[in-house]
């Protein structure tokens, strides 16, 4: 009798990613690198796809063209981590709020402004609603090689309600900030339900593949201690818990954009394993008072990597030397810039893959 020699599990020598190695605590030289809105308009290969779609939200609620378009600047450049293309817009939208993406204006949503406006949202339809969501996890997670993570994403509570009460992002945010003041109580019910369903959202996406998740807190920076402390220190503490009881060896990285100096309490009390600092935040406080209690992930200037040159590669040896003798995620203080042109993405990765510090 011939019996076929089958392996019963296949046996490579796989490490840890690189990216997921970071987030545990270790120190990897070079450092693992990748950008916030690595796909997006700067590349051509994006814009012909967006030319082709009726709409963004369209991109995103389509399998087929999300996952290309994550893979896109893996293609060229290799990143060490491909983070799913979504929109932090897409919890409200899946609550049954209406959201729309203008072309050159950004996302607007029909406010919500009262307690009765938080009582039609509905979490009953959120899964069907996200479901291509997920499909773009597990189909991304097949495709990626061993080398590269794959991060999942949602917003944070207080910057996804930004959106919701403001109908908008760039403004000064005073309807916000004072239905927060004025009514904690009613206000702390919409935190309640976006914790709720970000719990459930991240969830779902560490399920269909996900290996670690990061909460994007872009507004974070407008909030005066107190109220950071409790809407954006304790909400993202609760959903950090939460995660973990579910999935306690999935990492998650919090960005709490404009924290400054509370990026300290931030760091120590929610529980995050990796913390994205923005352009403004000092280099060699952070590596002193914050690398050792977590993975640093960026913080090179979004402008600078569209402007280039000497002054580019100049920042990114700064960043090396300052943050790579400890646990640290090359990346921008924000996301890529849609008129960067994509030679310097190449560039500034080859420098960061060069580095032997
Ligand atoms: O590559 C990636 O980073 C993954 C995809 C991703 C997008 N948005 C795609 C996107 C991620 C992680 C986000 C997060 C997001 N979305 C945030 C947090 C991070 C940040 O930048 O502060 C915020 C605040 C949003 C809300 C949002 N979506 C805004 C304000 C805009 C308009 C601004 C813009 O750049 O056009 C979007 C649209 C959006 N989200 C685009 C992309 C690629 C551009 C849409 C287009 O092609 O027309």
């Amino acid at each position: 009798m011939v019996f076929a020699i089958q392996p019963f599990c296949k046996r490579e020598t796989i490490l840890p990613k690189t990216l997921l190695r970071v987030l545990s605590g270790e120190t990897v030289s070079p450092p693992p690198v990748w950008l916030m809105r690595q796909a997006g308009r700067y590349l051509p290969e994006y814009r012909a796809i967006r030319a082709k779609t009726k709409n963004f939200l369209e991109m995103v609620y389509t399998p087929d063209i999300a996952v290309e378009v994550t893979l896109q600047p893996l293609r060229r450049y290799g990143m060490d981590a491909a983070i799913l293309f979504s929109d932090i817009l897409v919890i409200p939208d899946a609550l049954g709020q209406s959201v729309a993406f203008m072309q050159g204006e950004g996302p607007v949503l029909e406010p919500l402004r009262t307690a009765t406006d938080i009582g039609r949202l509905t979490s009953a339809g959120l899964h069907e609603h996200l479901a291509p969501v997920y499909e773009t996890v597990r189909r991304l997670a097949k495709e990626l090689d061993s080398n590269t993570a794959l991060i999942g994403f949602a917003g944070a509570p207080w910057t996804v309600a930004v959106y919701m009460v403001e109908g908008r992002g760039g403004t000064d945010h005073a309807t916000i900030r004072r239905w927060a003041y004025s009514d904690p109580v009613g206000f702390g019910r919409l935190i309640e339900l976006l914790v709720e369903a970000t719990v459930a959202y991240l969830s779902y996406q560490i399920e269909a593949g996900a290996e670690a998740v990061q909460l994007f807190d872009t507004w974070a920076g407008v909030l005066s201690e107190q109220q950071f402390q409790q809407w954006c220190i304790a909400p993202t503490k609760a959903i950090v818990e939460r995660l973990r009881e579910k999935h306690p060896g999935v990492p998650v990285i919090g960005f709490p954009r404009g924290a400054g100096a509370l990026y300290v309490d931030y760091i120590s009390n929610t529980g995050v394993n990796g913390i994205g600092l923005d352009t403004g935040v000092p280099l060699s406080w952070a590596a002193q008072v914050l690398q050792p209690q977590g993975a640093i992930q960026g913080n090179l200037d979004n402008q600078l990597l569209a402007t280039g040159g000497n002054a580019l590669d100049a920042a990114v040896d700064r960043l090396l030397a300052i943050f790579g003798h400890g646990p640290f995620i090359f990346n921008l203080g924000h996301g890529i810039v849609p008129d960067t042109p994509p030679e310097h993405v190449a560039r500034l990765v080859e420098r960061v893959r060069a580095w032997n510090g």
